[in-house]
């Protein structure tokens, strides 16, 4: 790992601290091999004081029981039809599992408990059908649930849910999740798939709005696996009633959740509601992170370089795009007022934010300020996006001689050769 690695993991820290995560693990994941792996991420959750709470599958477990057992069932993942013999081997699939999450939580030194939490209703009849013992989820005991998370106890929720008068049901673990992350006002819900499911022909976006996500089942039901869509529905759901993020992951990958978590471009695809995002000026303590965030556009020979001393003297004219506090793009605004005219410089799309339509947002709001300050021309130099500029910014090829004579100073003194490109404002 490198230090930088270190840097980027510690700005989550105290977003995160004390806030509370739901994991729901597929039963599948649960019996892999990865799992182990996958509770040493839960304890390094625990020891950065955020609050787990387990929730989990159990399909893959019923239907091997069931198998065993010589039992076929009428349903596996809660969704369909539970009859009075699926339901038994449902609980008994299901509580076996929760016991050896136990064991493994125990295993990594993490304190948990298996908590009746949901209490559920029967699903009920559905076109002329009913579902008999597949439940949904009622209620969610809260005030249980944060007991045990205030104590520093992992809550493990199991996909069955219980009504008043001792009746149990199969409930799905994807919305059970949904549920608990809701009325716990979690921060992110995490959901671990097994890898096959995400083997489609169509590859998921890494990172998607709650409308997206909606749009993605609607329409593209046929692209993905049931268990993907269930994953992508529930977290859309869980982001329109106030949970700020939702992750699809692979639990197959090795540190999967910590991936995810701690890092900007994730291994999955995040739904999210409130995307934190802000263009806002820079100040002394940014010039750090606009000098490393160009680094790689200069080394390249996109932008000029650019000393500290340099951005310090004319401050106020950089511009820094955050996402979740965290720079992902920077411009800036240079204007020459005897010639009427201003610089959009040093426009830069971190890589893992590229293709995102930041560099656009970026352009539209420079282009907004110089408006502001009654520029009249907008000029650009560029030596590898010159097209990008004309093409998406609306930028026209012109002669350096079209540039204010101080800057024509410096143009010629650099020798880059950089293309010049103009843009006439319109008040
Ligand atoms: C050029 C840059 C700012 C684009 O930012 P971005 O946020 O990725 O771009 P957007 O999301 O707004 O736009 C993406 C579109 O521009 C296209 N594009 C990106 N870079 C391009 C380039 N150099 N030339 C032509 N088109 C380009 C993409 O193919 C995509 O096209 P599509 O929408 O038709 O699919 C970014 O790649 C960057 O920082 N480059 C290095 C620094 C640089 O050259 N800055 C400009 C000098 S002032």
């Amino acid at each position: 790992m490198k230090v930088s690695d270190l840097r980027e993991i510690l700005q989550y820290v105290p977003l995160f601290r004390e806030r509370i995560f739901v994991v729901a693990i597929d039963g599948e994941v649960a019996a892999s091999e990865n799992f182990p792996n996958l509770l040493l991420d839960l304890a390094v959750l625990r020891s950065l004081s955020i609050k787990v709470v387990l929730v989990h599958g159990a399909s893959h477990q019923i239907q091997n029981l069931a198998k065993q057992r010589g039992l076929a069932i009428t349903n596996s993942d809660g969704i369909g039809i539970t009859d009075e013999p699926t339901l038994q081997v449902s609980i008994d699939a299901a509580i076996r599992l929760t016991n050896e999450i136990m064991e493994g939580l125990s295993s990594v030194d993490l304190r948990a408990a298996y908590i009746n939490a949901i209490i559920a209703h029967p699903t009920g009849i559905l076109a002329g059908v009913d579902q008999q013992f597949t439940g949904r989820v009622e209620r969610v005991d809260v005030k249980a649930l944060k007991l045990l998370l205030d104590e520093g106890i992992i809550p493990v929720v199991p996909p069955l849910g219980f009504d008043g008068e001792g009746r149990t049901y199969r409930v799905n673990s994807d919305s059970t999740a949904l549920e608990v992350a809701v009325e716990l006002n979690a921060a992110k819900i995490l959901y671990l798939a097994p890898g096959h499911a995400f083997e489609t022909p169509a590859t998921l976006p890494r990172q998607l709005a709650i409308s997206e996500a909606e749009e993605l089942v609607k329409k593209r039901k046929s692209d993905f696996t049931p268990g993907i869509i269930s994953k992508l529905e529930n977290s859309a759901g869980a982001c329109r009633q106030g949970v700020a993020r939702a992750h699809v992951l692979d639990g197959g990958i090795n540190e999967a959740l910590l991936s995810e978590i701690f890092s900007h471009e994730g291994i999955g695809t995040m739904v999210y509601s409130n995307e934190y995002q802000q263009i806002r000026r820079i100040f002394k303590k940014d010039v750090r992170a606009v000098i490393s965030l160009i680094r790689q556009s200069v080394q390249n020979e996109e932008l000029v370089r650019r000393s500290r001393t340099e951005i310090l003297e004319s401050l106020s004219d950089y511009w820094l795009l955050e996402i979740d506090r965290t720079p992902v793009a920077c411009v800036a605004l240079h204007i020459y007022p005897e010639h009427g005219s201003a610089e959009l410089a040093c426009l830069h799309v971190g890589k893992s934010h590229e293709n995102q339509g930041y560099g656009r947002k970026l352009m539209a709001f420079v282009e907004n300020l110089a408006r502001e300050k009654s520029v009249k021309t907008l000029f650009a130099l560029s030596t590898q996006a010159f097209n990008y500029l004309q093409q998406k910014g609306g930028f026209s090829a012109a002669e350096p001689s079209e540039l204010p004579p101080a800057r024509l100073k410096k143009y010629e003194a650099s020798g880059r050769n950089s293309v010049v490109l103009v843009k006439t404002l319109r008040a």
